[in-house]
């Protein structure tokens, strides 16, 4: 429906859209949000700064619109953001009640206006430096921070990363979920596909949260993506599922914004635990993985477990501890991801990709890079 701008809009009865606070109003396509403080109507924007959240489905804080999505605010008259964010302001619109009904200028009153945002650092294209592979273990496994205690799963990531550093010259780090301070996904997704943005909301709402950490080495830094998990009752740990809950917003680059943030990336996986359910484990981890964009080795996992009645925990940290099978399975492992991860980096970006300030590579990655940024 097209607006004729001259003619202010009537939407609806002023008692009955005084019985609530703040609601959605539409002029024809345009979406509004119409408050009702203090028996006085007033309408902004419904369309939010931040990511276009609905500001008419939020809720009415003081003077103030929270957005629903991730509770950005704005005035309820001036549609002005917050006390230092007045430049962030939304449009604002002027209201009148004539015989009982509720009329809106479609012409807004105000412009909308941006506070300028220095973009956050994860929010650049993801570009691979040249230089070795990459390898980034990701121990998922929770315990006392002060008492730390033998755990096998890490064990084995721990020597994997060794011998990748070691027998293949690959640059290593080592992230400890546990160690990290971060908050659960708190479901924005659910709100709507929108409202998971990249980089996640939290992130950049709190620069606290160390989440940011996972998302520098999983879309930035790593070329091998090394996760290691017990089992927890026939599942991964806890904290593997904290992590790929705020993980979640990569995917949904994928899926929303047909946005690939992770290439070349190779992904395999340690699981032990005193008893079973190996399978099930693998296939949560594969199934998460594959749908961000990953690639796997043959044989893309090691496992260990004694079986179901195996509950004297304290045989299986030693044996694990000193298997050499074991061991070498998680070397092998590693192996096997760097040299997927080797083929695919130069059959992209060519041999010079590998060696740092190589220039081939630096001409190639360029290249490539033009072309995602074009695409
Ligand atoms: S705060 Fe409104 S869309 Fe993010």
């Amino acid at each position: 429906m097209q607006i004729d701008p001259s003619a202010w809009i009537d939407v609806g009865a002023a008692d009955e859209l005084a019985a609530r606070p703040l609601q959605q109003v539409s002029l024809g396509r345009k979406k509004i949000a119409l408050i009702c403080k203090d028996g006085q109507f007033s309408a902004i924007s419904g369309v939010c700064n931040h990511a276009g959240g609905p500001l008419g489905e939020g809720k009415l804080d003081g003077d103030y619109v929270v957005c629903p999505w991730h509770y950005w605010k704005f005035h309820c008259r001036t549609g002005e953001g917050e006390p230092g964010y007045e430049e962030d302001r939304v449009p604002a619109h002027d209201v009148r009640i004539e015989n009982g009904r509720v009329l809106v200028d479609p012409e807004a009153r105000t412009k909308r206006g941006r506070k300028p945002h220095a973009p956050h650092p994860l929010a650049r294209t993801p570009q691979r430096e040249p230089g070795p592979i990459r390898v980034l273990g990701l121990s998922t496994t929770a315990m006392t921070a002060a008492q730390p205690r033998y755990s096998t799963s890490e064990d084995l990531l721990s020597h994997a990363l060794q011998r990748a550093a070691g027998d293949h010259g690959c640059e290593t780090q080592l992230l400890r979920i546990r160690d990290l301070n971060f908050r659960e996904c708190e479901g924005f997704y659910s709100k709507s596909s929108r409202a998971c943005t990249w980089p996640c909301s939290i992130t950049q709402m709190d620069s606290s949260d160390q989440m940011d950490r996972v998302y520098e080495g999983v879309v930035h830094w790593a070329d091998v993506i090394l996760v290691a998990t017990p089992i927890r009752w026939g599942g991964a740990s806890s904290l593997y599922y904290k992590m790929v809950e705020r993980m979640n917003c990569i995917q949904n680059q994928e899926t929303v914004a047909g946005r690939h943030l992770l290439r070349n990336k190779v992904a395999a996986f340690i699981i032990t635990g005193g008893q079973d359910n190996v399978q099930g484990v693998a296939g949560q981890l594969l199934g998460f993985f594959a749908e961000v964009g990953c690639q796997f080795p043959q044989f893309p996992y090691v496992a260990h477990t004694r079986g179901w009645s195996a509950e004297d925990m304290e045989n299986n940290e030693k044996f694990v501890q000193h298997s050499a099978s074991l061991h070498d399975g998680a070397a092998a492992l590693a192996r096997r991801c760097v040299a997927m991860a080797q083929v695919m980096i130069t059959s992209s970006l060519g041999e010079g990709a590998l060696v740092r300030g190589g220039r081939k590579g630096q001409q190639l990655e360029s290249a490539v890079q033009r072309v995602v940024d074009a695409s």
